[in-house]
C-alpha cells in the first residue's frame, strides 16, 4: 500500500495482463455479521482485508465473537443470537458505512449499553431513517450529537413486532439491508414485515443481502421492492464455509482500463458476469461505451473495442458506485456522457458529484452537474492538464482518477492521499502498476551520487519512501558481487576480472525491505562491513564488472519511479534522469558518522583509521578510468555536513517538486 502524501502517476501508454481482485466489501461485511449472529463456526474464504472489514472484525471481537484471521481466510465463531459482552462498550466505526448501519440495527435489537461513533465524516452521514424504523420496533436509540446522525447510544429494547416496520428506501439501501439482517433476531413467534417508503435505490445491494441471508438459512419473502417478510421462527444457520466474490465495483477500474488502454487485454480473476453483485452490470455500461468483454466462471477479459469511446446517457441507479468510473471513461469519449439518477453520490464518503466534477475540471474537462446528474465532456488530445487530484478520503475518487494517466496528451497525474484506497482495495496501485506500461523515459529516476558515508543511502531511501518510489542501492550490488566472488574462490585481482563479471551478470540478488539476499543466503550483515566496502571498491574498478551490472541496475526503473544511489547513477546508469543530486560532506564529518554507526553496532575502530580508509576509497573511486566518482554536470550539489537528515530530504523533495507540473 502507498502511504505517501501523494502518488505521481507518470503518463501511461498501455496495459495488459491479469489482476486478481480483493474480495467484495459489501459481501465481506455482510458475511462477517451473519457469521457472528449464527451459532457455530463459519470459515470465510477470500475476505477483503480493508479498513471497513477491520472495523467490523474489531467490533465482533468486542462483542465476544471468536475471530481467527489467517491471510484472507477468517474463522468466525458465532454468538448464536446471544451477546457475551453487552455492558458499556464503545465501538469505533471509522468511516465504514457497511459496518455502522448493520451493527446499529443488530445491536439495537439485541440490546445492551453501546456507543457507536466514527470519524467526523461518519458523523455527517445520515442514519435517521434507520433509527426511526428501529424505534418503531421498540429499540432504545439516542443521538449523542446531531439528531439523525452518529454518534449513537443504544440501550435495551422493548420489542413490538406486530405492525409492519416502515423504512425509507430513497436515501441509502443500507438501512433496509441493516433491518433485513437484524430482524431475524426478533422474528421469534411471528412474521416481521418491512415496508419500504419511497422508491428503493440501489436495489442490487438488497439482492446481495437477500442472497446471503438465504445462504445463512433466512428465506425472506419479497413482494416487489416494497414489502419484505421475515418468517417467524427463522434462525441463522452457518453455511460452514463461504467464499467471498471479488468486488465487482473494484473490477470496474480494470474493466475501464481494458477499454481505455492499448494492449493485449486485461483479465480479471475473482469475479465473472454471473456475479451476485449488482455492480457487475457496469460491464454493460462499459460495453456501451466501447469495451469488448468476455467472461467465464469467476473471470472477465476486457479489450479495447471502439476508440475513442462512445459517449452515453445512462440511468445509474443500479450501479451507483461503479458509475463513478464512467465519469472518467467519459473523458476518453467522442461525445458527452450524462450519468443520471445518482443522488446517492451526495451522501457517500464525500459528495461525489461535487468531487467528480471538480477533479474532472482540474484535468481540463467541461462538466455540468445537477442535483442528481452529471455530464462530462470529452477531453481532446492536447487539452489534458497535469493535475493534482484531491481524493476527499474517498477510495473511489482515487481509483477512478488513476485512469486519467492514460491521456493522449501524456501528462502525469498526481493522486493525493493514495492510502484512502485501503477502504476497499489496499493494493490498488500495485495492481494497476503490475499491468500498466509507461515509456522508460517517462518513469522518473532521481539519482543520488556521492562519496562513501555521505549519507546517500539514508537520504535516498527516505526520499523513496516519501514519494512511494522504488529504491536501488547500487553500492550493495558491488558489495554482493565482491562477496560472491570471494565465496566462489576468486581473487579480487585483475586476473579474475572476467570471472567476476560472469558472476555479476547473473547475480541472484534480491532486496526485501532492509534485507539483501544472495540466492537463499541473507547477506545483509556480511556486506555491510568496512572490509566488504573495500572489496566492493576493488571489484568496481573493473570495466567488465561495471558493464555486467548495467542491465540489473536498469531493471529497477519501474513504475511509479526510482531513487538510485551510488557513484555513477547520474553520469552513466541513468544519464537522462530528471533530477540528480551530488551529496557531499567533509571527510572529517563522514568519518565521524561512520564511527558512530560502527560503535553503535559494537564494532571497535578509531576515527583516524576510518578517515584514512574513506580517503583511500574516495581516491580509488574518483581516479578509476571507468565511471569515476564525480558529479554529473547537471547535478544539484548538496553538502550535508551541517544538515539534519530531514533537512536534506526536504531539499531533495523541494528540488523534485519544482520540476513537477502540478
Ligand atoms: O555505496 P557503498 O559504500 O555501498 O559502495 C561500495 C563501493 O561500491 C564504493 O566504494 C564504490 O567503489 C562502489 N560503487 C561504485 N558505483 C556505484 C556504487 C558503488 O563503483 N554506483
Amino acid at each position: 500500500m502507498f502511504s505517501t502524501a501523494f502518488l505521481d502517476l507518470p503518463a501511461l501508454q498501455g496495459a495488459s495482463g491479469t489482476v486478481t481482485l480483493p474480495g467484495s466489501k459489501s459481501i465481506s461485511n455482510r458475511v462477517l455479521l451473519l457469521s457472528a449472529l449464527c451459532q457455530g463456526t463459519t470459515v470465510v474464504h477470500d475476505l477483503l482485508d480493508s479498513d471497513d472489514t477491520r472495523v467490523m472484525l474489531a467490533a465482533l471481537r468486542q462483542l465476544g465473537c471468536g475471530v481467527e484471521v489467517e491471510g484472507t481466510t477468517v474463522t468466525i465463531t458465532g454468538l448464536g443470537g446471544q451477546l457475551k459482552h453487552h455492558d458499556a462498550i464503545e465501538f469505533f466505526m471509522g468511516n465504514a458505512g457497511t459496518a455502522m448501519r448493520p451493527l446499529t440495527a443488530a445491536l439495537a435489537v439485541l440490546g445492551g449499553d453501546f456507543t457507536l461513533k466514527g470519524v467526523p465524516r461518519m458523523h455527517e452521514r445520515p442514519i435517521g431513517d434507520l433509527v426511526d424504523a428501529l424505534r418503531l420496533l421498540g429499540c432504545a436509540i439516542d443521538y449523542l450529537g446531531n439528531d439523525g446522525f452518529p454518534p449513537l447510544h443504544i440501550g435495551q429494547p422493548l420489542l413490538k413486532v406486530d405492525a409492519p416496520i416502515q423504512v425509507r428506501g430513497d436515501v441509502s439501501s443500507q438501512f433496509l439491508t441493516a433491518l433485513l439482517m437484524a430482524l431475524p433476531l426478533a422474528a421469534k413467534t411471528q412474521d416481521i414485515v418491512i415496508e419500504v417508503v419511497g422508491e428503493l435505490i440501489s436495489k442490487p445491494y438488497i439482492d446481495i443481502t437477500l442472497n446471503l441471508l438465504a445462504r445463512y438459512g433466512i428465506a425472506v419473502k419479497r413482494d416487489d421492492w416494497q414489502r419484505f417478510t421475515i418468517p417467524a421462527g427463522c434462525s441463522y444457520q452457518s453455511p460452514g464455509t463461504i467464499h467471498v466474490e471479488a468486488d465487482a465495483s473494484s473490477a470496474s477500474y480494470f474493466i475501464a482500463l481494458g477499454a481505455i488502454a492499448k494492449g493485449d487485454g486485461i483479465r480479471i480473476q475473482g469475479v465473472g458476469a454471473d456475479s451476485i453483485q449488482g455492480d457487475i452490470r457496469f460491464m454493460d455500461a462499459a460495453t456501451q461505451m466501447g469495451a469488448k468483454i468476455t467472461s467465464g466462471p469467476n473471470w472477465l477479459e476486457i479489450n479495447r473495442g471502439a476508440w475513442p469511446l462512445k459517449g452515453i446517457t445512462l440511468d445509474c441507479n443500479h450501479i451507483p458506485d461503479a458509475a463513478m468510473t464512467l465519469a472518467v471513461m467519459a473523458l476518453y469519449a467522442d461525445s458527452p456522457t450524462t450519468l443520471r439518477n445518482i443522488a446517492s453520490w451526495r451522501v457517500k464518503e464525500t459528495d461525489r458529484i461535487v468531487a467528480m466534477a471538480t477533479e474532472c475540471r482540474k484535468l481540463g474537462a467541461t462538466v455540468e452537474e445537477g442535483p442528481d446528474w452529471i455530464t462530462v465532456h470529452p477531453l481532446p488530445k492536447g487539452n489534458w492538464k497535469a493535475a493534482s487530484i484531491h481524493t476527499y478520503d474517498d477510495h473511489r475518487v482515487a481509483m477512478c482518477f488513476s485512469l486519467a494517466a492514460f491521456n493522449a496528451t501524456q501528462v502525469p497525474v498526481r493522486i493525493e492521499d493514495p492510502k484512502c484506497v485501503a477502504k476497499t482495495f489496499p493494493d490498488y496501485f500495485e495492481a494497476l502498476f503490475s499491468v500498466s506500461r509507461a515509456n522508460t523515459q517517462d518513469i522518473p529516476v532521481i539519482c543520488i551520487d556521492g562519496p562513501t558515508a555521505s549519507g546517500k543511502g539514508t537520504l535516498a531511501s527516505r526520499v523513496a519512501q516519501a514519494l512511494g518510489y522504488h529504491y536501488l542501492d547500487s553500492g550493495a550490488l558491488y558489495r554482493v558481487t565482491a562477496y560472491a566472488a570471494l565465496h566462489a574462490g576468486l581473487t579480487l585481482e585483475a586476473a579474475d576480472e572476467a570471472g567476476i563479471a560472469d558472476l555479476a551478470r547473473t547475480l541472484p540478488v534480491r532486496f526485501e525491505g532492509e534485507a539483501v539476499w544472495l540466492g537463499t543466503e541473507d547477506v545483509s550483515d556480511a556486506i555491510r562491513t568496512e572490509q566488504a566496502g573495500m572489496n566492493a571498491s576493488k571489484v568496481s574498478v573493473f570495466p567488465a564488472v561495471r558493464t555486467a551490472l548495467v542491465a540489473l541496475q536498469h531493471s529497477f526503473q519501474r513504475l511509479p519511479g526510482l531513487l538510485a544511489d551510488g557513484r555513477d547513477m547520474g553520469t552513466v546508469i541513468f544519464p537522462h534522469a530528471p533530477l540528480k543530486v551530488f551529496l557531499t560532506a567533509s571527510a572529517a564529518q563522514r568519518a565521524e558518522r561512520r564511527h558512530k554507526q560502527l560503535i553503535s553496532k559494537g564494532i571497535s575502530t578509531t576515527l583516524d583509521s576510518l578517515r584514512a580508509d574513506l580517503e583511500a576509497r574516495d581516491a580509488r573511486d574518483s581516479s578509476r578510468s571507468v565511471a569515476p566518482l564525480k558529479a554529473a554536470q547537471d547535478a544539484y550539489q548538496l553538502d550535508n555536513s551541517s544538515l539534519s537528515i530531514e533537512a536534506s530530504v526536504d531539499h531533495v523533495l523541494a528540488w523534485w517538486q519544482a520540476k513537477q507540473p502540478f
